[in-house]
């Protein structure tokens, strides 16, 4: 396939105005109706149609403690015909050596009789879905079993998606390919009977050739099996078509998948060099010559090119062999770039490269590759250098779930994420840990979020009895260059991250040895960026670190099960380790890529409240109630190998070259569900399930946004029954002096000692009525918070983040429902239950509360407010205007109504 590979170069500065539009010679189409669903194999497949063999599962790996040593990697032969040899070939193009590419056998599998495969099947009672879907998230819960790492929803599994495909006449002697943004897992693609190809890893996306097997003028039966192993993951992976598919038609002469490479080698305020790579396929079988010239144009704030290019590349002529592929490299100049970076000090300013690909004077392929223009320096004494700003890493983990809507890729959730995000002030995110759907990047890119991308949690050892630990030998080096292809030319992404506290830590040099191989894949693919793999356990002195260009350090630096209760168990301890890692690297920047891993059920308090600054979550020290699966929101607790936000934050300022930190994590998310796995999700967000900030997330705002005055007290002060009784009373504020008034009686002036973080009051009686804070800084008067003791629950009350969206299928309103007393104060420990109703062209999609332990169904109308809240996620019906209403009930309570405007979106 790519058998010439040839490099030109040209400089250019550029003034001609853009080529004329027309319509694009490369057309897109999103296959997001049509497709029919079904779990499970028709009889007699009898493991025909599976990828490989796979290992018997003795032992389930549920609840094991994240930083459980992996165990040993695990090979199978298979012993009866499987899949994998027709599916290996699909990852060909990413297997840099032609000497381990893959031949497809000769023939067609012998899978027998699959009515699923056959065009007349009759698919009518199979379900009509739309995509993105996440065949798991409607549940129902499951209930009892060790379900709980994978979110205890049935994601594991067979499960079938059949579509029409109609390819018009006049689309003969075009390249018709099937682009996956991410399929889960282990896919298999079948169109008219035959087998196209696959990729196992859910998270990757790719491309399949349908070409060959596609009649024209006619309609084309796709079919696409899925096969989730159960076991797979320490978290909820969701289940199908997770993710956009698209149908992508060119000219048998276009662009390669991901075939522009953008870098912006040379950056200053008077101009930028811009260095575009261009590969161009030939999939004729005669050569042919070709032209490319591209426009370079800046983006406007909603993402369109403004006016004229700012620069061009002329046309460049070269020849591609038959069936080969040419990579043009050349440059351009920018004068005054508008720079990408972070706000709020940045902008995060992009540009479009418009490319055209001409043959004989005609255009043949048209390729837009968005961009932005800035420069990253890793300086080992500072950190992370944007622009010549040192910009402080106040970063979080994110998994791949977006709550109740699961693992089906919304762009607006994700982008409602990012907002509550940076509202606490983070600037950055790690992708715990996986490729994230494509459109996240974008997000990240146009939000000016600074991103960690992160391919594998294992390699060669497993986590997980059924983990990618399983393909890693013939996988990775597809997976990687296909992560690596796609996301470059993003410049939110700032680093690769190439694995996830994997087993090989423990492993010397062997280890070590796989992790440079991995860097070098990176080297090859994109040599601008540094390459890390986080690790929880080797050390400073072992040849683990050294294989990375950075040393991302998983809650090592505050130091790991430091406490004397820990003394003498079988687990990591370590003591706190950034000045071993500084000192045995001292040209490599370092960083927290997971700390603290502190612990929390929104809204709940338990008592007594520690004393300590971090403690593990114990039933006899007030961080948790075991019997109710809760943990206190004091904010002090963290998993074993864990530490506070508080004592995160002494370990940052006592070492001021670390470049900050991810926290683990910004949300919680399905499955993983530390300390309980009786419970649905996890609880080391600093935002729950549903979006709704714990209290941790003032903790953060204190820090990371020291500019915005602001207080937050906790607990709430609701407690009848607790009077007289020692309440402790905490002040999160980005002040640094307080005074706190019970009832307008002061409890003291308190003012923060060195690497203390929050104003405490451990002494405070509880009387009902009414805390009153009033905030210094620097001896000003700064800010002040009040909390009051509320009557009964009485009313409802919605609010949505947007009041107006579009009837695409895709927009999404986020309604939050509060309970309040009769004076309309929220009521911070309500449960009541609750009823949504959507009338008009509108209608919910789920519904949530943030609690881990809430079984219900998320499409359910009908749930327990928690802590105060709950939350509805409504949708436009595709194509309906109007105004909808939202209706919210519960018995014995006002009922709320809030208009939306449902409407096309521009
Ligand atoms: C880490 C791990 C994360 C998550 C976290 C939970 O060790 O890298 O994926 O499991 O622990 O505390």
């Amino acid at each position: 396939m790519l058998r010439s590979l040839l490099a030109l170069t040209a400089l250019v500065v550029l003034t001609a105005p853009a080529a004329a539009a027309g319509p694009s010679p490369r057309s897109s189409e999103r296959l997001d109706g049509g497709w029919r669903f079904h779990r499970g194999d028709p009889p007699g497949v009898d493991g025909r149609l599976d990828y490989d063999v796979r290992p018997e599962v003795e032992r389930s790996a549920d609840g094991r403690v994240a930083d459980a040593r992996p165990d040993e990697a695990i090979r199978l032969r298979a012993d009866r015909p499987v899949l994998k040899p027709w599916i290996l070939p699909t990852g060909n193009r990413f297997i840099a050596d032609p000497g381990r590419r893959h031949r497809r056998p000769g023939g067609e599998p012998d899978v027998g009789d699959v009515p699923f495969l056959h065009a007349d099947f009759d698919d009518s009672q199979w379900q009509a879905v739309t995509l993105p879907h996440d065949w798991a998230i409607a549940g129902p819960f499951i209930a009892e079993g060790p379900y709980g790492g994978m979110g205890r929803l049935p994601s594991w599994g067979v499960g079938w998606y059949r579509r029409a495909l109609d390819i018009a006449a006049s689309d003969a002697g075009r390249r018709i390919h099937l682009d996956l943004d991410g399929a889960m897992s282990y896919a298999t693609v079948w169109l008219n009977g035959r087998l196209v190809g696959g990729w196992p890893y859910g998270y990757s996306s790719w491309r399949l050739d349908l070409t060959p097997h596609v009649a024209f003028g006619a309609r084309n039966q796709l079919a696409i099996r899925l096969d989730n192993p159960p076991e797979s993951a320490r978290w909820y992976p969701g289940g199908g078509l997770y993710r956009d598919v698209w149908l992508t038609r060119t000219a048998p002469v276009h662009v390669a998948q991901w075939g522009t490479t953008v870098t912006t080698p040379e950056v200053s305020a008077d101009s930028a060099t811009v260095h575009l790579a261009v590969a161009v396929d030939n999939t004729t079988d005669a050569p042919v010559r070709v032209q490319v010239e591209t426009g370079f144009f800046e983006l406007d704030d909603a993402g369109r090119p403004r006016g004229e290019p700012v620069a061009r590349i002329p046309p460049i002529g070269f020849d591609i062999v038959a069936g080969g592929s040419t990579k043009a490299t050349s440059r351009a100049r920018i004068a005054h770039p508008r720079l990408w970076g972070p706000p709020p000090t940045q902008r995060p300013n992009l540009y479009l490269a418009v490319t055209r690909v001409r043959q004989d004077g005609r255009e043949i392929d048209r390729y837009e590759t968005r961009f932005g223009i800035r420069e990253v320096r890793w300086d080992p004494d500072r950190g992370v250098v944007v622009n010549g700003e040192h910009i402080v890493l106040k970063g979080v983990n994110q998994h791949h779930d977006l709550g109740a809507l699961g693992a089906a890729f919304n762009v607006r959730a994700a982008e409602r994420q990012l907002e509550i995000l940076r509202g606490m002030g983070a600037n950055a995110i790690r992708l715990a840990h996986n490729p994230p759907d494509p459109q996240l990047l974008e997000l990240t890119d146009r939000m000016g979020f600074l991103v960690i991308d992160e391919i594998f949690d294992s390699w060669e050892k497993k986590k997980t009895p059924l983990d990618f630990h399983l393909v890693f030998p013939e996988w990775h080096e597809p997976d990687l260059r296909a992560m690596l292809r796609r996301d470059r030319n993003h410049p939110s992404v700032i680093l690769w991250s190439v694995g996830n506290e994997v087993g090989e830590q423990y492993d010397g040099e062997a280890g070590a040895a796989i992790g440079r191989r991995l860097v070098q894949i990176v080297r090859e693919e994109d040599p601008t960026r540094p390459a890390t793999a986080s690790m929880n356990w080797a050390k400073a002195d072992m040849p683990f670190p050294a294989a990375f260009d950075v040393v991302n350090l998983n809650y090592q630096g505050e130091g790991i099960r430091q406490e004397p209760e820990f003394e003498g168990i079988e687990r990591i301890r370590t003591p706190p380790s950034y000045p071993a890692f500084r000192e045995a690297f001292p040209d490599k920047v370092v960083f927290g890529s997971e700390t603290a891993s502190a612990l929390s059920t929104r809204g709940t308090y338990l008592f007594p409240v520690t004393p300590l600054q971090s403690a593990p979550v114990r039933d006899h020290n007030g961080g948790g109630d075991s019997r109710n699966l809760l943990v206190s929101a004091y904010e002090l607790h963290a998993v074993d190998f864990g530490s506070s936000a508080d004592k995160v934050f002494a370990a940052l300022d006592r070492h001021p070259y670390v470049a900050g930190e991810f926290v683990w994590n910004g949300f919680d998310y399905l499955g993983e569900p530390t300390p309980y796995y009786a419970a649905r999700s996890s609880y080391s967000g600093m935002i729950d399930l549903a979006g709704f900030p714990k209290d941790r997330y003032y903790l953060y705002q204190a820090r990371w946004r020291p500019e915005l005055p602001m207080a937050h007290i906790l607990p709430h002060w609701n407690w009848p029954g607790r009077e007289g009784q020692v309440t402790p009373v905490h002040v999160f504020t980005s002040g640094d002096e307080a005074e706190l008034f019970l009832n307008g009686v002061s409890q003291g002036r308190k003012k923060k000692g060195p690497f203390e973080y929050r104003l405490r009051w451990d002494e405070v009686v509880y009387a009902p009525g009414e805390l009153h804070v009033r905030v210094w800084r620097g001896g000003r008067e700064w800010t002040e918070a009040r909390v009051k003791t509320t009557g009964a629950p009485a009313r409802l009350a919605l609010e949505a983040d947007r009041t107006a969206i579009g009837n695409d299928g895709r927009d999404l309103s986020f309604v939050t429902l509060r309970v309040l007393d009769a004076e309309g104060q929220p009521v911070r420990n309500a449960g009541n239950r609750v009823r949504f109703e959507v009338e008009g062209p509108a209608e919910l999609v789920a519904t949530d509360n943030g609690d881990p332990r809430d079984l219900t169904a998320f499409p359910s109308p009908a749930r327990d407010a928690f802590s105060g809240l709950a939350l509805a996620i409504v949708r436009g019906v595709p194509g309906k205007s109007g105004n909808a209403i939202v209706r919210a009930s519960g018995e014995g309570l006002a009922a709320a109504e809030l208009g939306l405007q449902i409407g096309a979106v521009e």
